[in-house]
């Protein structure tokens, strides 16, 4: 990869935060970043096997915890002790979220809350925590929201879930223009993957998306890593985007 020469472009992010890099598309995340050379932090409610694995396995280079992305206090005190074992941090994938799976009509006002505390309040709060301190440093860098198909297309059962990622996706556009260039920042929008998360799919609700996707398969974390790792280390001029990857299943 060349080096522009300009030096005003948003380097590549070197130390990146990845909330919910525990299991499903955020581990798959910290894998693909790892082997991309990138020194990585991630934390989730639960410290999975596989995350353990890589922090013994690069020691030096990963730096894991369990945090709850709604505990800012807590997230404050992880954010710091990655800046002391891996560096400042230049990079946030916005990863963890919950799901839901009940139609509007018959989800609870304090599971409505929840949704919205953890898949909208809290990565706005971390996104908060962790700029400012790179604004502090003089530090300029890379956002990535992970957010979904559901943020721009309907699916029954998922309203308070889906106002969540169009509102990630809004968030997006307007923090790409407050932050000037100094940070570029960008959302990936996934198709359904199979997860701990969409398990409350059936097969007829997972056979009729793969049905409609010309591509002829339900979207896998490994066709969504590469994106990510583009906005997060690539020399582009993407910034403010929703990027879909679902296969043309939305189209
Ligand atoms: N699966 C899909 O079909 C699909 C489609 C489009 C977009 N997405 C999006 O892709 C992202 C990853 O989804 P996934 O399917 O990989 O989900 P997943 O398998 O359920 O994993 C979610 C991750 O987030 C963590 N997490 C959840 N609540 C948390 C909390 N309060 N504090 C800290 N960590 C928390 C989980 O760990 P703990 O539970 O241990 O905390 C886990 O590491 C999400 O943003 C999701 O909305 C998923």
């Amino acid at each position: 990869m060349s080096e522009p020469a300009d030096t005003q472009l948003v380097p590549p992010s070197s130390v990146v935060l990845v909330s919910g890099g525990s299991r499903g598309l955020g581990l798959a995340i910290v894998t693909d970043l790892l082997d991309a050379g990138v020194r990585v932090a991630a934390f989730a409610r639960t410290i999975t096997p596989e995350l353990e694995k890589l922090a013994a396995e690069h020691p030096d280079r990963v730096h894991v915890g369990s945090v709850d992305v709604t505990d800012l206090r807590a997230a404050q005190s992880f954010v710091r002790e990655v800046e002391q074992r891996l560096g400042p941090i230049d990079g946030i994938v916005n990863n963890a979220a919950m799901g839901q799976d009940s139609l509007h009509a018959h989800t609870a006002t304090e599971d409505i809350a929840r949704i919205i505390e953890t898949n909208l309040t809290a990565p706005l709060q971390l996104t908060r925590l962790v700029i400012r301190r790179m604004l502090a440093k003089g530090l300029r860098g890379r956002i990535v929201n992970i957010t979904s198909i559901c943020g721009q297309r309907g699916f029954p059962g998922l309203v308070a879930y889906s106002a969540t990622k169009g509102g990630m996706d809004a968030a997006t556009r307007s923090l790409a223009r407050e932050l000037g260039g100094r940070m570029l920042v960008n959302s990936v929008a996934p198709g359904f993957f199979a997860s701990e998360m969409s398990a409350v799919l059936g097969p007829t609700q997972l056979d009729q998306i793969v049905r409609r996707t010309p591509t002829g398969h339900l979207t896998e974390p490994v066709e969504v890593t590469p994106v990510v790792r583009m906005l997060l280390r690539e020399h582009t001029n993407i910034n403010g985007q929703v990027i879909v990857v679902d296969g043309a299943a939305s189209i």
